[in-house]
């Protein structure tokens, strides 16, 4: 409610990317999503306005299109979301949430969405991760700033003398998972992945880092960049990441964030990077993306007792101390922040702050089951998209840990997405030959 309360009717009824849905259409879609599976299918009422759906299903209708639909108005779509709620709530109060007592695939359909209260953890972060989304609608909008925020917390003192990057030893390791129990279809089941010593960087890189590739001339040097990201880059005419300007009388570059504009920060980690630009820093750097597997090693693999963390610091769930998530600062904190979420490895903000890109496609694990739908992840496996993990400070964090997936296309920017950079390890630096 925090972020459309805070426009007038007409900038929530507006797009203002092609990109992005107008903010009422989010709103009433969060509504309609919590209708059809809490309400209707878990509940077993007959809802409110199932002659809605269409209007909000995002299979039927491309984000460009959706103005144009009668959607309900912001008045309209307040009044829905809230009688949806209080139906939930009822719901919730009358239904057995009881962890399931045989094996999910024994289970009847609607005893598997309730079992564990699943399918509430699965609209609690399908209604985050529009937040997110919305947060982003937010960032691409003109006019003057309407969202505020405290800054994020200092980095510690140590910021500026951790290392550079941290050593991550070679083995096998459980990735992903079978137990947790609001994790999705796509995280699922854990299975045993061996993956090669390697280095990784401390912490994400940094908007000065990401400054000397630009003044190294990295957007004009095919040499660091894939066939078909040199291309895009080309086309789409980039030159720094999206919502930077060059203030040639000042001689500085500037970045907009929440409609300000503020000098670039150089101890931030870069956010708003393509696939693309992630991958050719990393070239330029002598350096490499983290496979998806990498990256979950580092965040959840603790080596003293074998096992595989829900998070970075263990198994609690995030506190403020551990990671910037929520949407409670409007930006990354620094490089080097929160040392009471440092990975066993050493590696801090794996969690929190900017989503990290990796080198890897989305793809189903082995022994994958579509649950409770195959729109949900099924049917964007595949070499179009590009799997980023770790959340971001617009993430919630009921739809992030250490497990979590989330995926897009190479070409995106408009996502708080950042990346670190990684490289294999020789057999001697691992210490087990
Ligand atoms: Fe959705």
């Amino acid at each position: 409610m925090a972020l459309t309360d805070c426009v007038d009717d007409a900038d929530l009824a507006a797009q203002h990317s092609p990109l992005m849905s107008p903010l009422v259409w989010d709103l009433a879609h969060i509504g309609n999503q919590e209708e059809l599976w809490l309400v209707r299918e878990a509940g077993g009422r007959p809802g409110l306005r199932p002659d809605l759906d269409h209007l909000y299903d995002a299979f039927q209708h491309p984000r460009a299109d959706r103005p144009a639909l009668p959607l309900l108005g912001p008045d309209q779509a307040r009044g829905y979301v809230s009688r949806v709620r209080a139906e939930t709530v009822d719901v919730l109060a009358a239904v057995d949430t009881a962890p399931a007592s045989s094996p999910a695939p024994e289970l009847e359909r609607a005893e598997r969405l309730l079992a564990d209260g699943f399918v509430f953890g699965m609209l609690a972060q399908h209604e985050q991760q529009h937040d997110e989304t919305m947060l982003a609608t937010h960032q691409l909008r003109r006019g003057p700033a309407v969202l505020e925020a405290p800054e994020p917390p200092a980095a510690p003192a140590d910021a500026a003398v951790l290392p550079s990057e941290v050593l991550v030893p070679g083995g096998p390791f459980t990735m992903g998972t079978s137990d947790e129990a609001w994790a999705l279809d796509n995280e699922r089941p854990h299975h045993t992945v061996d993956v090669a010593p390697f280095w990784l960087d401390t912490v994400p890189v940094t908007n000065g880092d990401y400054l000397a590739f630009i003044a190294a001339g990295g957007y004009t040097d095919p040499r660091w960049w894939t066939e078909a990201g040199w291309r895009h880059v080309q086309e789409a005419g980039l030159e720094a990441p999206l919502f930077w300007s060059y203030d040639t009388a000042a001689g500085v570059w500037t970045r907009r964030v929440f409609g300000r504009t503020e000098p670039v920060r150089t101890d931030e980690p870069v956010v708003h990077v393509c696939w693309y630009e992630a991958d050719a820093y990393a070239r330029w750097a002598g350096r490499r993306l983290p496979t998806e597997a990498e990256w979950e090693k580092a965040a959840r693999h603790d080596p003293a007792s074998g096992r595989s963390r829900r998070y970075p610091w263990g198994d609690a769930d995030p506190g403020p101390e551990h990671a910037n998530l929520g949407q409670k600062h409007l930006r990354p904190a620094p490089a080097g922040s929160y040392p009471a979420g440092a990975a066993p490895c050493g590696a801090r903000q794996l969690i929190g702050d900017v989503w990290e890109w990796t080198s890897s496609d989305f793809a189903a694990y082995p022994g994958f089951e579509a649950f409770p739908y195959k729109e949900y992840s099924d049917v964007f496996f595949g070499p179009d998209y590009k799997v980023l993990r770790g959340g971001s400070f617009g993430a919630d964090q009921v739809a992030v840990r250490g497990t979590f997936r989330n995926w897009d296309y190479p070409i995106r920017r408009q996502i708080f997405a950042g990346f670190r950079t990684a490289r294999d390890a020789s057999p001697s630096d691992d210490g087990r030959g």
